[in-house]
């Protein structure tokens, strides 16, 4: 689908649709809303007076234009409260609305750039969210149906803008917030296989193919490599598998010979639980427990593609979780390659045991941050639900870094405490440290035998398990795998490229 700028005025603009907007509670349409309700001889208006239009947040309403403007339909979009709008609702509406022109056979739309002007943001900020907004919003997973139901795609948005000195700007905004979507929608792409498809070769196989076509390196390493490394938790969790394990290593150089920005994720191509096995129940989520790694991936094609003056290094242990004959049982212990011992006393909890070998090779690697996702713990949701993922960490700075880095992308985040109290939880008889803590604080206890992995590197854990799949379509957000925190990883980046100089 193309997203483009066109100089020009939106109330002569001819396409199948043209979307203006409006405030809840503004009565008289001004700006360009008001230039396409003169042209419309005060329909709009109109409609507003009799209750019709009430510019509430998500409300679209489509109006024929009975041939008075170039456009056979005018939509006039709610953007609701003025006092609340930002960003997040740009990018938010332009999910819903790109949904809408799908569900309504638009082809073609022209649009002003909501916000930029009577919303008073940055007009390259806005396009950036319109573009986000859209693209994600776009998505589906339709690769294995022999035929959608509706396979009807929406071809061209054009961003319809009056002052021709903000067409550039306009333009760049769109580039920028393409590229992270498209990332996003990679994500998708990945988590969204099921697990017969992806398996960890082929995990490997599309981080690699993405990083030619994208510009980052891609090492992939097998069974007897992980090995020779050392690493016990990578290859315990693949014991039960007939599938080779692979540890995915991409390195995007932006930025000399200084040491990288670590992004490590969890690449569980699918979590039985193991030996000890999960419920049948809901199991088949578990094809998405490769979601953190996936956004490791997806993001460094977006840096990659930005080109941000930094480096980062991904890292993604892949393997699936099974209960085959020679996997590992509850009581055994694992040597990991950084030498400390862990206890499996559940083998579903087997994502901590990949991620103690990612991050022990991120420390390798020279790290001067390491930012680790993981679809981790269950509990995580029962501490804050479908809203915000869960952060654990051992360093304040890099900590506001991920929080900004979050914020800015319109994801959540929320800090959980680190106390040393905590540690007492994952002590062991026979091993340095147990895979399980308990009942209490699950998602805490298990970043607090993460941190045993990552030394005096500053570290922050990003537990996505409560949102990186949703039951329906809510702005940037579809069905299924969402593509979180892609946009949060590739902000983080940017923010170095910046000159931000890394914590110590
Ligand atoms: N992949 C799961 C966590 C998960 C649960 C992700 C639900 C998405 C939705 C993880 O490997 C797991 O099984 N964790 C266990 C840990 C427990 C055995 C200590 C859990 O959360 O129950
Ligand atoms: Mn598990
Ligand atoms: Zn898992």
């Amino acid at each position: 689908m193309q997203i483009k700028v066109a100089p020009g005025d939106i109330s002569t603009f001819a396409a199948d649709a043209i979307v203006v907007n409006l405030f809840e509670g503004v009565d008289a349409p001004g700006g360009a809303t008001g230039a396409v309700d003169v042209a419309m001889g005060g329909a709009i208006k109109d409609l507003i007076a009799a209750g019709d239009i009430r510019g509430k947040l998500g409300e679209f309403t489509l109006v024929h234009s009975m041939g008075r403007i170039a456009s056979p339909r005018v939509i006039v979009a709610g953007l609701g409260k003025q006092a609340d709008f930002n960003i997040d609702k740009v990018r938010s509406l332009s999910g819903d609305l790109a949904r809408f022109l799908r569900r309504h056979r638009i082809k073609e739309a022209g649009l002003v750039t909501h916000g930029a002007g009577i919303g008073g943001l940055s007009a390259e900020n806005c396009a950036a969210a319109i573009a986000e907004g859209t693209v994600m919003g776009l998505y589906r997973f339709l690769r294995h149906k022999q035929r959608p139901e509706d396979e009807f795609e929406v071809q061209s948005l054009t961003l319809v803008e009056h002052d021709v000195d903000k067409v550039s700007s306009l333009e760049s905004g769109i580039e920028r917030g393409r590229i992270i979507a498209e990332a996003a929608n990679f994500c998708r792409d990945l988590a969204n296989e099921p697990s017969n498809y992806l398996t960890p070769t082929e995990m490997a196989n599309r981080a690699k193919d993405l990083g030619s076509e994208s510009g980052y390196e891609c090492e992939i390493y097998g069974p007897d490599w992980i090995r020779e490394k050392g690493m016990g938790g990578v290859l315990g969790v693949a014991a039960g598998s007939t599938q080779e394990p692979r540890f995915i290593v991409m390195r995007y150089n932006g930025g000399g010979d200084a040491r990288p920005l670590a992004l490590v994720g969890k690449g569980i191509t699918f979590d039985t639980g193991g030996i000890s096995i999960k419920p049948a129940a809901g199991m088949e989520e578990m094809k998405g427990d490769m979601s953190g790694g996936a956004s490791v991936i997806a993001a460094m094609s977006a840096i990659a593609k930005l080109r941000p003056r930094v480096n980062v290094i991904g890292i993604v242990p892949a393997t699936e979780n099974m209960p085959g004959g020679s996997a590992i049982k509850p009581g055994d212990v694992l040597k990991t390659m950084s030498g400390k011992t862990i206890e499996v006393l559940n083998t579903d909890a087997e994502g901590r045991l990949i991620l103690s070998d990612g991050l022990a090779y991120a420390c390798e690697q020279g790290a001067t941050a390491i930012v680790d996702v993981a679809t981790l713990t269950g509990a995580i949701s029962i501490a804050l639900g479908n809203v915000a993922m869960g952060a654990m960490g051992n360093n304040d700075a890099l900590m506001n870094r991920v929080r900004k880095a979050a914020a800015e992308a319109g994801e959540k985040v929320w800090e959980l405490p680190m106390y040393e109290e905590y540690k007492d939880q994952i002590k062991s008889d026979v091993a340095d440290m147990k895979n399980t803590g308990g009942r209490g604080a699950g998602s805490i206890t298990a970043a607090m035998l993460l941190r045993e992995f990552v030394g005096d590197t500053p570290w922050v854990h990003l537990d996505i398990a409560g949102v990186d799949n949703y039951d329906r379509d809510k702005g940037v957000i579809v069905k299924g795998a969402s593509g979180i925190p892609v946009r949060t990883l590739v902000n983080l980046a940017l923010q170095d490229g910046e000159g931000a100089s890394p914590p110590k």
